[in-house]
């Protein structure tokens, strides 16, 4: 039933969780409307045509720079993308038609996003997650569609459930994907805020925040907090938490997102963004949904952060300490002394966090790129995405 629930969550985070971030960056700024994103594929794109995978996000080098991306020719017809078993919109309040328009994306008006099934024949590009039970409809197959095998969800849960195949090509949060679909992505600002961090520190009232309501995990989380707490306060949220809070939820909010529990959380020094598993490439809201808020987020991921585009100075990484207890110390450093905690507030000045690229870089390539055919079968995806993804916890007990 969790699972079923955190899959479904992690499917439509994939996609639309950032919009969520915007809201509430937004709604705690009051400037809608004057950022603009700067999808950073672009600069990608125009750097390395030969990548086959347009579409990793941060290459914070190069932000800066304006491009254009850079159009063959005008395509002949808009495309459709059928979203096959996208059943989860209730919560979202975001229609489907107009995430692309959202998001700014530049083809947003030859591309058209639906979950209308009638359209299967028409539809350029099908997408299918395999948690929702309906299988895909592999009779009404056209040859030159692309069936798309979407996942949001970590591999570290057990067995690979029947995907059905083949697919052409896959989105996943995994940078290998041949549509990269993280949970959100980080972008530049036209125009810096100007916060000053220094007072916001000292307004602060708590030190370590952890938010959890999925206790044992395979990555063994709750035995690291356990271990950290010896050494530092820290205060649990949620279900796993001794008071066991849940977060209120909230309409048009999907969970995490929930803006009194963001509010609650700024009010922190750190909070802790752990992963429920320890796997290639997976880091979740739990970070992203930290980068628009002034909190400073200590993550504990099987990513490499360096890898995904991250700066060093943009969050805690559990993996460069040997232990809790060196990680505790560490945290108490920077408690005890504002200019060197605020380092790890002030880059939010230029940055935040926003929904992914991952659609709009779809239509792109289904409108600008003539992509050789390509299947997966099951055991390709058994290779891509279920073999050696999931990394054991070493950082709990060590000899
Ligand atoms: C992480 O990725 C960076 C950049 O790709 C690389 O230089 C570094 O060696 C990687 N770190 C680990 C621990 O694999
Ligand atoms: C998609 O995969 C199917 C099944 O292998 C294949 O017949 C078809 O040519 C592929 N289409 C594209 C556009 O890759």
């Amino acid at each position: 039933m969790n699972r079923r629930r955190n899959a479904l969550i992690g499917f439509c985070l994939l996609a639309i969780a950032a919009i969520e971030i915007r809201n509430l960056y937004d709604s705690f700024r009051g400037s809608r409307g004057t950022e603009k994103q700067k999808p950073d594929l672009e600069v990608l794109e125009e750097k390395d045509q030969s990548r086959v995978q347009p579409n990793v996000m941060l290459d914070v080098e190069n932000q800066n720079q304006e491009t254009k991306i850079e159009k063959a020719s005008e395509p002949q017809k808009t495309k459709t993308v059928l979203f096959w078993n996208w059943n989860w919109t209730p919560d979202i309040g975001e229609p489907l038609d107009t995430v692309l328009e959202r998001s700014k994306c530049p083809h947003h008006h030859l591309c058209k996003l639906t979950k209308d099934k009638r359209l299967v024949h028409n539809s350029d590009a099908l997408i299918f997650h395999r948690s929702l039970g309906e299988k895909p409809p592999f009779s009404l197959r056209r040859p030159e569609q692309r069936w798309i095998w979407i996942e949001g969800e970590p591999p570290c849960f057990g067995a690979m459930p029947d995907t059905g195949e083949p697919y052409n090509w896959t989105m996943t949060y995994r940078l290998d994907s041949d549509l990269y679909g993280p949970y959100a992505q980080i972008f530049r600002r036209e125009k810096p805020l100007k916060k000053d961090y220094m007072s916001i520190v000292k307004a602060k009232t708590g030190l370590v925040a952890w938010m959890v309501s999925n206790c044992p995990t395979p990555s063994r989380r709750m035995d690291y907090v356990r271990e950290l707490q010896k050494y530092i306060d820290i205060d649990i949220y949620g279900s796993c938490g001794p008071g066991k809070v849940k977060c209120p939820k909230e309409p048009g909010k999907i969970m995490g997102y929930e803006e009194q529990c963001l509010r609650k959380l700024e009010s922190y020094k750190f909070y802790l963004s752990f992963e429920n598993s320890l796997a290639v490439d997976y880091v979740t809201e739990k970070f992203f949904k930290t980068v628009n808020i002034d909190v400073v987020a200590v993550v504990r991921s099987g990513a490499n952060m360096t890898r995904l585009g991250f700066h060093k100075d943009w969050y805690i990484n559990t993996a460069d300490f040997s232990s809790p207890k060196e990680l505790a110390d560490y945290l108490k450093k920077l408690d005890a002394n504002d200019a060197l905690y605020v380092k790890y507030l002030e880059w939010k000045n230029y940055y935040y966090s926003a929904m992914s690229t991952t659609l709009c870089n779809l239509c792109e390539r289904l409108l600008y790129h003539d992509d050789p055919p390509k299947t997966y079968t099951k055991d390709d995806i058994r290779q891509f995405f279920y073999t050696d993804a999931c990394f054991k916890p070493n950082d709990i007990v060590r000899d």
